[in-house]
């Protein structure tokens, strides 16, 4: 009698799991199939934004706007600095000079990534403050052949205005001052958002 007991109470709890991991998975995600997704966020349609600006990266002078933060033991040794880490607040200006009007920061990571050649991974909120953009914020994620010109950057996301951004930045070295390390690149912005 006993066991029947027991057997019936484990039956029971064995269900009621089983109810429960059925119950929480239906209503952990949902999956909306993309034609209704805009409807359902209340988005637009989607559209491309293009931006043009020049990115300050200033490693000189009394407020410089990129810092080492780190670096391996062994850094010095590579021809290529692999394995420094920089944390950066840039400007983004209108002009190349350091004086033209600023429309945004450059704020994130960035580091020597690749052994063989000159490889930066970047990990950068473009983030906006003039005009209709201002608050909205895009991500770049990815490598940057900081010798090559133009090169090619991955936008990976946005927010603000730059909801469910996808795009690509072309960059493309305006000035590099090889004794400060400071360079001016510029930047050709194509971003596909709602
Ligand atoms: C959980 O999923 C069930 C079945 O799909 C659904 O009826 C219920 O509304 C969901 N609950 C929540 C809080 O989303
Ligand atoms: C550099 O770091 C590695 C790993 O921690 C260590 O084995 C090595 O001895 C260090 N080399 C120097 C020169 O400090
Ligand atoms: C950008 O937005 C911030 C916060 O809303 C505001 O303080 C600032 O004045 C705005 N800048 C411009 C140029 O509109
Ligand atoms: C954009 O980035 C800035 C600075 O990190 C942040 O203050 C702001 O909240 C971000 N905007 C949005 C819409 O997430
Ligand atoms: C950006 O676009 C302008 C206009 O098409 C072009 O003159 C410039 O060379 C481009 N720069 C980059 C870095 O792609
Ligand atoms: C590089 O920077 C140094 C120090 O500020 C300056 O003396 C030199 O003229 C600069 N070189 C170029 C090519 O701008």
């Amino acid at each position: 009698m006993m066991k029947v007991i027991i057997l019936v109470l484990l039956v029971s709890l064995l269900i009621e799991v089983a109810i429960c991991v059925e119950g929480d998975d239906q209503n952990w995600s949902t999956t909306e199939h993309e034609e209704d997704l805009h409807v359902n966020l209340g988005l637009g349609k989607e559209k491309v934004t293009r931006l043009h600006f020049y990115f300050h990266d200033i490693l000189s002078g009394k407020k410089p706007s990129a810092i080492k933060i780190a670096e391996a033991n062994n850094t010095n040794n590579s021809p290529y600095l692999f394995g420094v880490l920089f944390m950066a607040d840039d400007a983004l200006t209108v002009g190349p000079e350091s004086t033209s009007k600023i429309v945004g920061q450059a704020q994130g990571l960035y580091g020597s990534a690749d052994q063989q050649e000159l490889g930066l991974v970047l990990a950068l909120t473009l983030h906006f403050t003039e005009g209709k953009y201002n608050g909205s914020n895009l991500s770049i994620l990815g490598r940057n052949g900081a010798l090559q010109s133009p090169r090619e950057l991955p936008i990976v996301g946005g927010t603000g205005l730059f909801r469910f951004a996808r795009g690509v930045a072309v960059a493309n070295t305006y000035s590099y001052n090889a004794t400060t390390g400071d360079a001016v690149v510029e930047y050709n912005v194509s971003a596909i958002h709602y």
